[in-house]
């Protein structure tokens, strides 16, 4: 069984943790995925559960145009676990964001995973507001069955 582990933020009106259903829908379309979300505006990743994982789904929304604080602060944790020997980075992963009419903090989000050796698995998803219309639901689901296809055939 592989572990997905999807690390969001959503605070404001819930759109990034809607946005996290639809991958997790996703993920759970592929045989053999396991699927873990954790709000970190209620509480921080623990190195251990983040150390199982196969790969992460880090979302966010758009803050000042950088990722929210919470999902900077796993980055960074997850960067010192490595450094202290554990297996945190160097995992595939997909980025998703909600906005409201910016966008560009989506730069910040590959810029860490990149500083933490993440390994991309497919495009970023992107939505402004809520994902209500069908492109974005859709776009919302692919990403998360990608990264399971990803996984489950040995990427
Ligand atoms: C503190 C704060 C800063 C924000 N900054 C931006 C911004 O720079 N650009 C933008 O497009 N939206 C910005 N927004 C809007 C949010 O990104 C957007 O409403 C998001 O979908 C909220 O997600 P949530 O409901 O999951 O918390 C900001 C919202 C807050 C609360």
């Amino acid at each position: 069984m592989k572990k997905v582990l999807i690390v969001y933020h959503s605070q404001e009106k819930g759109n990034t943790h809607r946005m996290a259903e639809l991958v997790a829908q996703g993920c759970r379309e592929a045989e053999g995925i396991a699927v873990q979300m954790i709000n970190v505006n209620e509480r921080r990743v623990d190195m251990d559960t983040a150390e199982q994982a196969d790969a992460y789904a880090l979302g966010s929304p758009d803050y000042f145009s950088y990722v929210a604080g919470n999902l900077k602060q796993f980055f960074d944790d997850i960067l010192l676990a490595n450094w202290g020997g554990r297996a945190t980075t160097g995992k595939p992963y997909v980025g998703f964001l909600t906005h409201g009419g910016g966008g560009t903090a989506i730069g910040s989000l590959d810029r860490l995973a990149k500083a933490t050796k993440l390994v991309p698995a497919a495009p970023n998803a992107i939505c402004q507001g809520a994902p209500e219309a069908a492109q974005d639901v859709e776009n919302s689901i692919a990403l998360g069955r990608q990264l399971a296809e990803h996984l489950t055939k040995g990427g």
